[in-house]
């Protein structure tokens, strides 16, 4: 692996923070996070906070994620945003988040026309991938990253997949749905299998360049054991992101991290 890209350090806002909140949040990311150079730090506030975060944000220090958006560029979809008009908006989508295949009946294929719609709109997607506990029990763990991965990236080229950032998030790891903390070599695995499908689906040179990432539980005691992961590019933190203690720390560890391997 490339020892001098970024790690990658998506805060998960989920449906938490008014745009008052929101922004009294960041200031105080702003005062307790240094921007560095070798990490890359992502909020993904509520929809509703994106534009007013994105006029008060440090560009060196922050950017913007979506937490989801509708395929189609536009038409007669009420309530929805497309990744269309949020173009500008933001960097990342977070796509395919197991609270959105659980709780609004996302299948694969919906997910992948939303990494086609976010391609196709120079946003890049955070795929979000990962068994659920009763698979893992069963011994489907890879026979789901499997179907989740490539259905989701069955759209894309192999320039476009560089791009890409998959975030392994296994269901049972994450606070929602229980907790239940990852051990490091648990996900070691799956990142190795995901760049193995990427490898036969998009050769060698993708399998490296594509982002891998590591969401469920990450907090500021257990970043550290997560970002030394080989091929672990960086953490999806959700409710450690809600805290600017925590979430400065887990940058913070990241920046550590990049110097140890430097
Ligand atoms: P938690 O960090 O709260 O487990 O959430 C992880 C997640 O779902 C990020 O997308």
């Amino acid at each position: 692996m490339n020892n001098t890209r970024k790690k990658l350090i998506v805060g998960n806002w989920k449906m938490h923070l008014n745009v008052h909140e929101a922004s009294t949040l960041l200031h105080r990311l702003h005062e307790h996070i240094s921007a560095h150079r070798d990490v890359e730090v992502v909020l993904a506030p509520s929809l509703l906070c994106l534009q007013p975060l994105s006029v008060e944000l440090d560009r060196h220090k922050f950017r913007l994620a979506a937490q989801d958006a509708y395929y189609k560029d536009e038409g007669a979809f009420t309530g929805e945003v497309s990744f269309s008009m949020l173009r500008d908006l933001v960097h990342y989508a977070i796509v395919g988040h197991s609270e959105r295949r659980i709780y609004f009946g996302e299948d694969l294929k919906v997910v992948r026309e939303k990494v086609t719609a976010a391609v196709r709109n120079k946003i890049t997607p955070i795929i979000c991938i990962g068994e659920n506990s009763e698979e893992r029990k069963a011994g489907e763990t890879k026979q789901v990253i499997h179907d989740q991965l490539t259905t989701a990236i069955s759209n894309l080229t192999s320039r476009d997949i560089a791009d890409v950032v998959i975030a392994y998030e296994p269901v049972w790891a994450i606070s929602t749905f229980g907790g239940q903390i990852a051990k490091p070599d648990q996900i070691e695995e799956v990142i190795r299998y995901i760049r193995y499908q990427i490898k036969e689906l998009y050769g060698a040179k993708a399998a490296e360049q594509v982002r891998v990432i590591y969401g469920g539980s990450v907090d500021d005691s257990n970043a550290g054991s997560y970002l030394e992961i080989p091929g672990c590019d960086g953490a999806l933190p959700g409710s450690a992101s809600l805290s600017y203690h925590k979430f400065a720390a887990i940058v913070e560890a990241a920046h550590r991290q990049q110097l140890k391997q430097a």
